[in-house]
């Protein structure tokens, strides 16, 4: 018989890597609601369009990466690549552009056809927020505090750096694009193919390029920051000055341009050097025009994702699952008192594992190997005084406890 694997990019989630993963999708919950966010839950899959439309044409992810199928009726369908565009997508269908502004997080899983490894899969899970209807830079300032407070709750801010650049307005970019565009038509023959596509159609992607020939000549490329008219300028100033009273370091980045197309003014990441290749853990900005390009008015947003799988590797170490208390009979004679004890316990709220056979041996060591921090012995003389035999599996200590007080006791 063929003995099926998971698809390339993709696994299964148990065991210590599942509870990582929990612990940051409830850090999310927790923080989004205290800052006031309200969850959205869109679909896995959208037309096409909302993506290609939303997030462009000539990106990496929309030309390269996303899983496109049509359905039985004919309709081009992908599997959502990210968050953003279903969000926007979903403000315009249910008409909520009268209620600006709106907060909305998320957690779920996102598609991308990239190449495996560590940190980076095809199936993978995002959480984010978006907020939406904030022209004011204090918007910026409020997401990158909640991305901020979400670190903390993570319990990994210590390893971790914020990265922010800005990249201006429309005008700002239109003349920073075409000084990219007469800096690289002079190296035009020692681009990668990739990056001689992009020379044309969008520039500013060659700077996030990985292949080294395309990295050598970004270095002396122009900046962004030199050619951010005065409103943007100010923008950005402002973005920075609300993270100096809030006191959250960063570090100003004039290379970070994002691989999305929708981003305009601030742009941010934050990155830590624990992952390798694959170190960003959370990134976002700002993008003006999405919402518009999706068909409804023009709504500015602002919001971030981060790579739960990434940060669920940076902390599986450190999250510890919850001992249990292992119920154990003396002998099958009391199988019926550790059933209904170990019930009781379990409806007090207590974590109560009882082995369902085999001698009182056998159920010792199964207590063990799920890591029991205690058993309760059901049976022998204790019982006949109305009494429990409570043992302590780290340092063997016994004590007798009467049945009436065993839940207070544990
Ligand atoms: P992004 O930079 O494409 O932005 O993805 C955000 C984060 O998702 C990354 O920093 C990374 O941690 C994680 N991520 C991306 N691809 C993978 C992968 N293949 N495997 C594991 N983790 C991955 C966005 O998606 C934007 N929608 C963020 C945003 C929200 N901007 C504004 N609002």
């Amino acid at each position: 018989m063929k003995s099926y694997q998971p698809v390339r990019g993709t696994r299964d989630l148990f065991g210590d890597e599942i509870l990582a993963h929990r612990f940051v999708t409830d850090a999310m919950r927790q923080v989004a609601s205290v800052y006031g966010y309200g969850e959205i839950v869109t679909p896995v899959f959208e037309f096409t369009e909302v993506f290609a439309r939303g997030m462009g044409e000539v990106t990496d992810v929309v030309s390269k990466e996303m899983y496109v199928f049509n359905d039985r009726g004919g309709d081009s369908l992908a599997l959502r690549p990210e968050g953003t565009a279903g969000v926007a997508r979903a403000l315009v269908s249910n008409g909520m552009a009268q209620n600006l502004p709106l907060k909305f997080y998320y957690a779920g899983p996102m598609f991308r056809y990239e190449r495996p490894q560590k940190g980076r899969y095809r199936q993978f899970t995002q959480a984010g927020v978006e907020l939406l209807g904030v022209d004011s830079p204090n918007g910026d300032v409020e997401v990158i505090a909640l991305a901020d407070a979400f670190l903390r709750k993570v319990g990994i801010k210590g390893l971790i750096t914020l990265e922010i650049n800005s990249l201006g307005d429309m005008e700002s970019r239109e003349n920073y694009k075409k000084a990219l565009v007469s800096y690289f038509e002079k190296y035009e023959d020692s681009l990668s193919e990739d990056s001689r596509r992009r020379l044309r159609l969008n520039p500013l992607r060659i700077l996030d390029s990985k292949e080294e020939c395309d990295k050598k000549i970004n270095e002396n490329a122009p900046l962004m920051r030199d050619y951010l008219n005065d409103a943007s300028k100010a923008f950005f100033d402002a973005v920075l000055r609300g993270l100096d009273t809030l006191g959250i370091a960063y570090k100003v980045n004039s290379k970070l341009v994002r691989g999305l197309d929708y981003y305009r003014h601030t742009v941010f990441e934050f990155i830590t050097d624990e992952l390798g290749a694959q170190g960003t853990v959370l990134a976002g900005g700002r993008y003006d025009d999405l919402v518009h390009e999706l068909g409804g008015p023009k709504v500015s947003g602002i919001g971030f994702a981060s790579g739960v799988d990434r940060l669920a590797l940076l902390l599986k170490e450190r999250i510890k699952p919850a001992r249990p208390v292992a119920v154990v009979p003396l002998n099958s004679e009391f199988d019926d008192a550790a059933l209904k004890l170990t019930e009781e316990l379990r409806s007090k709220g207590i974590s109560a594992d009882l082995g369902f056979s085999g001698n009182m041996g056998k159920r010792m060591k199964r207590a063990n190997k799920i890591n029991a921090a205690k058993a309760v012995i059901v049976g022998g003389d204790e019982y006949a005084r109305g009494a429990y035999t409570l043992k302590n599996l780290d340092d063997g200590a016994q004590k007798e406890v009467l049945f009436a007080d065993i839940c207070k006791e544990l």
